[in-house]
């Protein structure tokens, strides 16, 4: 049998590839035998994240800076990806910020930040990959939005839910004009994932337990955990979906 999740001759780019969420697809990706570039601000990082991933899968890896707010960035990277590689058929972008600030004192300088590189980072990385993948007719865009996308939350979330949500109906309405040149547009929605940036909650005990106790299944999400979602979003089985958030949430959603 043709195994459909493969991503065998696949190449991928993984943007925030340096990151918690990022590192944990780009490595899954590489598993499921796709050819991994990881793209993010600090070539160093990158460097160790391309290299975890050829020692683990020995798939064909590299690490390529841009800043995703910069439209010539961008350009440059979806360049020299095609030059490299000959064409990009999967792009997950597992970028991303939160500024937690009080609704009534958030700086809009913070909120500005907040959606440049939440927001138009995304938008920007789509329009440049997506153009490729257009001349072809097929690619794949997943983007990491979050439960946060359609459910509110307090904690200086203001910005960051709106980023969300702002990506999630970005992400639909793409699908909608893609839908034509045969790209699927989709995004991840996660619940708490254990990071670099939060694994402060998973070494507070008292912290972790309030954590896993809003979530059905009782525990924390793992990067992990995302994997599967994202190589289903990335391969053949997802063919006809698009303009979806899958949550990944331990069934908070669904609560
Ligand atoms: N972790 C969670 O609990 C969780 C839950 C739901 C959704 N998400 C979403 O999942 C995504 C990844 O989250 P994460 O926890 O893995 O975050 P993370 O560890 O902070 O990773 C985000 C990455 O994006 C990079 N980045 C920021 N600005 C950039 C720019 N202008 N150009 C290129 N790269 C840039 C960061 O680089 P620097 O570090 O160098 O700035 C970082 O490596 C985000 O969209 C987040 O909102 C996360």
């Amino acid at each position: 049998m043709t195994d459909i999740f493969s991503l065998k001759g696949k190449i991928a780019v993984v943007l925030g590839g340096a990151g918690g969420i990022g590192v944990g697809l780009a490595k899954g990706l590489g598993r499921a035998g796709a050819t991994v570039i990881v793209s993010d601000l600090n070539q160093e990082s990158l460097d160790k994240v391309a290299a975890a991933i050829a020692e683990e899968s020995g798939v064909e890896t590299c690490g390529l800076t841009a800043d995703l707010t910069s439209e010539e960035s961008v350009e440059s990277l979806v360049n020299a990806v095609v030059e490299k590689f000959g064409t990009v058929d999967i792009m997950v972008n597992a970028s991303g910020l939160n500024l937690k600030r009080p609704a009534l004192e958030y700086p809009v300088e913070d909120w500005q930040k907040m959606f440049d590189i939440n927001v138009r980072g995304v938008m920007i990385a789509c329009k440049y990959f997506a153009r490729v993948m257009k001349e072809k007719k097929k690619g794949k865009i997943i983007n990491l939005s979050s439960v946060r996308e359609i459910r509110g939350y307090t904690g200086g979330n203001s910005a960051y839910v709106a980023t969300k949500a702002a990506v999630g109906m970005f992400s639909k309405t793409l699908a909608l004009e893609l839908a034509e040149f045969n790209i699927n547009v989709n995004c991840i929605g996660p619940a708490l994932i254990i990071t670099p940036g939060t694994i402060h909650i998973k070494n507070d005990p008292e912290l972790a337990k309030k954590y896993a106790a809003l979530i059905p299944m009782g525990r924390l999400g793992e990067p992990e955990d995302l994997v599967g979602t994202c190589v289903f979003l990335a391969s053949s089985a997802s063919d006809f979906m698009s303009g979806q958030t899958l949550f990944v949430d331990g069934g908070l959603t669904a609560k």
